[in-house]
């Protein structure tokens, strides 16, 4: 799909979206004049019979000739549209092309407008959700008789002036937009497929296109290093761990103090020992989604060239059990030195992260922030719409909060006190990796990580756990959503 802007007010597209907000006079849009006239009059047909009134999620599609057709989109309230508004039309206009086949659309971006937002900004975030809305996971799917649907061109008519800042706002937005997709494409990878070996070669594949370095760590390294934390979980499946270390470095800033983004790398989580039950264990092939998003915000990053310098660190394992797995009850040796007792093999996520936050230390890193799809508990919390944010440091996850909401990849804060640390001592280890108590899970969770975080100034946690997958109502395809690549990337321009 290839996004073209032109300034133009008449578009020449086989099918024309018109959006427009409720209340608002169809006849006063730019392009009605120019309609074909039975479209036209089918249009105030609708209007009239208060068929089409411009309210969100109403759509008419009026089909003239073959392969042709306008379609006149709700966006509901103009005193209520905001970017969240703007995200979801979208990728309505792809849902809706791709539904009816549609391949060349023409959308005129000043019906988008929103207050407060430069005309590239909201050039980016049109751009970004059409991508989001065109991907679909078909790699394991016979397709149809006439093939996936798919748009081939969406052309965003603007004014003159603007043209410019459109065409840099789109640039972004598809690098952005491609990079969350690359990333579902992993995270939907079934477990058998996409192992620890597979998604550090993914890693290497990944640096190769788009400028950065990638080194893999293999178990012997591991080993030689103390990895006990990692190469404790990944002790139950016959599948090696590895451990990639993703380098984006922009010209002249090789000495600057970088920052470090932590990718949970787990490629099947079946909960080891304390076996998931089966109702929880379907999704665990996506456990890896937070190190396909480190993958994915680094190939943004390096596209994007930003002046900042970005390490990308990916502990991989796949959890199972065998007779060799790790035990609840068992001491782990981490690299940090200190113990983690294990209480729960199903809490493993935490234990391989504990390393690659130590890991980060040597890079004396600016910001640190780690993804994972930690637990089940920040989904309880907060349901499927916003990941969890956590850090000691406030104004840190406040600002991750404010760049979440404008990245479209939402995020809340949880508290993450000092009293908390409490609840994950070690009874006979200096660590236990699951609490005390069964309150809390999401807090307890960052509680742990935070052990392995000291010694950085910023450091947070997001548990990506409650927005892994997708929901209905966001008109996106079933399966991974990519979270995490928006708000990393929208972090480091941030901080650039
Ligand atoms: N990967 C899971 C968390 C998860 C659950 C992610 C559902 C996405 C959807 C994680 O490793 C896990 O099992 N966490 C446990 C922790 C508990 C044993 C302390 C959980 O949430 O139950
Ligand atoms: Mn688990
Ligand atoms: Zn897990």
């Amino acid at each position: 799909m290839t996004i073209a802007v032109r300034a133009a007010v008449a578009p020449s597209a086989r099918a024309i979206f018109l959006l427009t907000r409720q209340g608002a006079d169809l006849r006063r849009h730019p392009w009605f004049v120019r309609l074909p006239a039975t479209a036209r009059q089918t249009a105030l047909a609708f209007v009239r019979a208060k068929e089409f009134t411009g309210k969100a999620d109403e759509t008419r599609v009026i089909p003239f000739s073959a392969g042709r057709a306008v379609v006149l989109l709700g966006l509901g309230e103009a005193k209520s549209f905001t970017h969240r508004q703007a995200m979801l039309a979208s990728r309505r206009v792809v849902a809706i092309a791709k539904q009816h086949r549609l391949q060349d659309v023409a959308v005129a971006l000043d019906d988008l407008k929103l207050m407060g937002w430069s005309t590239e900004q909201l050039a980016q975030l049109v751009a970004e959700n059409f991508h989001l809305a065109h991907y679909d996971y078909t790699a394991y799917r016979t397709p149809p008789p006439g093939g996936w649907p798919q748009v081939k061109r969406i052309t965003l008519a603007v004014s003159p002036d603007d043209k410019a800042a459109v065409e840099r706002g789109v640039r972004t937005g598809t690098i952005i937009g491609q990079a969350t997709n690359a990333a579902r494409d992993l995270a939907n990878t079934p477990g058998g497929d996409m192992t620890p070996t597979v998604l550090a070669n993914a890693a290497v594949v990944a640096g190769k296109r788009f400028g950065f370095r990638v080194t893999v760590m293999k178990k012997a390294q591991l080993e030689r290093l103390g990895m006990g934390g990692v190469l404790g979980v990944a002790r139950g499946s016959h599948l090696p761990p590895t451990f990639s270390i993703l380098e984006y470095t922009p010209r002249g800033k090789s000495k600057t103090a970088p920052i470090v983004f932590v990718g949970k790398g787990v490629t099947f989580d079946s909960g080891g020992l304390n076996v998931k039950p089966d109702s929880g264990m379907y999704e665990m092939h996506m456990d890896m989604s937070g190190g396909a998003a480190v993958i994915a915000a680094l190939s943004a990053i390096a596209q994007l060239k930003l002046s900042v310098r970005v390490i990308g660190l990916i502990p991989a394992v796949e959890n199972m059990s065998a007779a060799d797995a790790y035990r609840p009850g068992d001491q782990l040796r981490s690299l940090s030195g200190k113990t983690i007792e294990v209480m729960h093999t199903d809490a493993e996520g935490r234990v391989i992260l504990a390393d690659a936050l130590t890991y980060a230390e040597r890079y004396k890193p600016a910001a640190v922030i780690d993804v994972a799809t930690l637990t089940g508990a920040a989904m309880v919390a907060l349901g499927q719409r916003a990941a969890a944010l956590l850090s000691p440091n406030e104004s840190f996850s406040e600002e991750l909060h404010k760049l979440a909401e404008q990245a479209g990849d939402f995020g809340w804060p949880l508290p993450l006190w000092q009293e908390y640390e409490a609840d994950v001592r070690g009874t006979f280890g200096d660590v236990a990796n699951s609490s005390k108590t069964r309150y809390g899970g999401a807090i307890t969770g960052a509680a742990f990580l935070w052990q392995f975080a000291k010694k950085f100034k910023r450091w947070a946690h997001v548990d990506i756990a409650p927005t892994m997958t997708t929901i209905e109502g966001q008109h996106l395809a079933k399966g991974s959503a990519g979270a995490g690549v928006r708000l990393l990337v929208a972090f480091a321009r941030h901080h650039a």
